[in-house]
C-alpha cells in the first residue's frame, strides 16, 4: 500500500508528481490554505504532511494526525510556523528547503532596495497621477547605493548572497552575526559589527534572520531611533521581526527614511493597515521565492523530504533543532 499523505496546497509539478507517483497523496485544491481545524481533520492517519508556511504545525496537531506520522516536510526554508520541538519529541523529523531559494530571495531583496532608493513606485504613481509634466532637476530625488554602507542582519546564506550583490554596486558592507567569524566574513568583503553600531551607520538595513524567540520584535521602536533619517530598512525575512506600528510611526515622522518589505505582520497585510498610506514604504506579497526555477527547486526538495520521510530514511535536508 503507499503511504497516505497530506499535501496542504497545489505545488509546482515538479515536486507534486514525484508525491503523486509514489503516494497515496491527498492534496488540498483550494487556493486559501486550510484552516487549522481543517488541517487537524485531514492529517489523521497520515504517514507524511507537505505543508507550506501558512499552516501552523503544533504538538497538537502531531497528535492529531497519529502516531504512524513519519515526517513533516516544508516547502519552504523558514519554519516558524512549526514546532520543531514538539516534532523532534514525538521522532518527526522536519524538512525545508534551504539554498534552492537563496538567489531569488536575495534579488528581491535588492530588487526592493533599489526601488526604495530610486523611489520607482513613487515615479510610477506619479505619471499615473498625470504629475510629469516636464525633466525637474528637483523631482522624485532618491539615494545612491555607491559608497553607501548596507547593513545585513543575519549573515546566512541569504545575508551573503545579498552582501555578493552590494559589492557589485560598490557599497561598504556592514553585518550583525554575532556567532559569525570575522576572518571569514572578511573574505567576502563584510564587516562584522555590533547591532547598534550596524543601526547607526547604514544607509539601508536589510533584514536576513530567521524568526525566533531571539529575533521577534528585534526592529522596534529604539532600534528604529538609532537609524539615520534617511536610512531605508528592506525585510524579506518575517514581518514579526519588525514591530509594524513602530515602523509606520518612524517612517511617518521621519525617523527613518523609508523601507521595503516583503513579508509584514500579519499576512495578507489588511487593507487598512496605514502602512499602506505612506508612498515612502513598498510593499510586496511575500515573493522572495517567487521565480518558475526557484519554485520547481522547492517543490522537488520538499517531495523528495516527504519521500525520504515515509520510507524511513534519512531526509536530505533536515531541520536541526
Ligand atoms: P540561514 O542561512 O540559516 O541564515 C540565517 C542567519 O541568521 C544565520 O547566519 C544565523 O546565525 C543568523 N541569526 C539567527 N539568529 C540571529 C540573531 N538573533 N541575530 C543575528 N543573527 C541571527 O537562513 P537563510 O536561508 O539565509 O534564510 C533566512 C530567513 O529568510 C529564513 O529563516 C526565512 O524566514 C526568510 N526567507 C524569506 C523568504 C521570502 O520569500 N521572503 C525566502 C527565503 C527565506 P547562526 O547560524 O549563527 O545562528
Ligand atoms: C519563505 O519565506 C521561506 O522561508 O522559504
Amino acid at each position: 500500500m503507499p503511504p497516505k499523505v497530506f499535501v496542504s496546497r497545489i505545488i509546482p509539478d515538479a515536486g507534486l508528481d514525484l508525491v503523486k507517483a509514489a503516494c497515496d497523496a491527498d492534496i488540498w485544491p483550494e487556493t486559501m490554505p486550510p484552516a487549522y481545524e481543517v488541517l487537524t481533520e485531514r492529517v489523521r492517519g497520515v504517514e507524511g504532511i507537505l505543508c507550506n508556511l501558512n499552516d501552523r504545525i503544533d504538538g497538537a496537531l502531531m497528535d492529531a494526525a497519529g502516531p504512524q506520522l513519519k515526517v513533516i516536510s516544508q516547502m519552504a526554508v523558514g519554519y516558524d510556523n512549526i514546532d520543531v520541538r514538539a516534532a523532534h519529541e514525538r521522532g518527526i523529523p522536519v524538512g525545508n528547503t534551504p539554498g534552492v531559494l537563496t538567489d531569488a530571495t536575495a534579488d528581491l531583496a535588492f530588487a526592493l532596495l533599489l526601488a526604495s532608493a530610486r523611489r520607482i513606485v513613487e515615479s510610477v504613481e506619479y505619471i499615473r497621477a498625470g504629475q510629469w509634466r516636464t525633466w525637474e532637476p528637483k523631482a522624485l530625488l532618491g539615494g545612491d547605493l555607491n559608497g553607501a554602507t548596507l547593513g545585513l542582519i543575519g549573515l546566512g546564506r541569504i545575508g551573503q548572497a545579498v552582501a555578493r550583490r552590494a559589492s557589485g554596486f560598490d557599497m561598504r558592507v556592514i553585518a550583525y552575526s554575532p556567532r559569525g567569524k570575522p576572518e571569514e566574513a572578511a573574505k567576502q568583503g563584510v564587516t562584522l559589527v555590533s547591532l547598534e553600531q550596524l543601526l547607526r551607520e547604514s544607509d539601508y538595513v536589510s533584514i536576513h534572520v530567521p524568526l525566533n524567540e531571539s529575533t521577534r520584535g528585534m526592529i522596534g521602536r529604539e532600534a528604529l531611533a538609532m537609524m539615520k533619517p534617511s536610512a531605508i530598512l528592506i525585510n524579506t525575512a518575517r514581518g514579526p521581526i519588525v514591530d509594524q506600528k513602530a515602523l509606520f510611526e518612524a517612517v511617518r515622522d521621519g525617523v527613518i527614511g523609508g523601507a521595503g518589505l516583503d513579508v509584514t505582520d500579519p499576512e495578507p497585510i489588511p487593507l487598512d493597515d496605514p502602512i499602506l498610506t505612506l508612498p515612502n514604504i513598498t510593499v510586496v506579497p511575500h515573493i522572495g521565492s517567487a521565480s518558475q526555477r526557484t519554485r520547481d527547486k522547492m517543490a522537488r526538495m520538499a517531495a523528495e523530504n516527504l519521500l525520504a520521510g515515509v520510507e524511513g530514511q534519512p531526509l536530505p535536508n533536515q531541520v536541526r533543532v
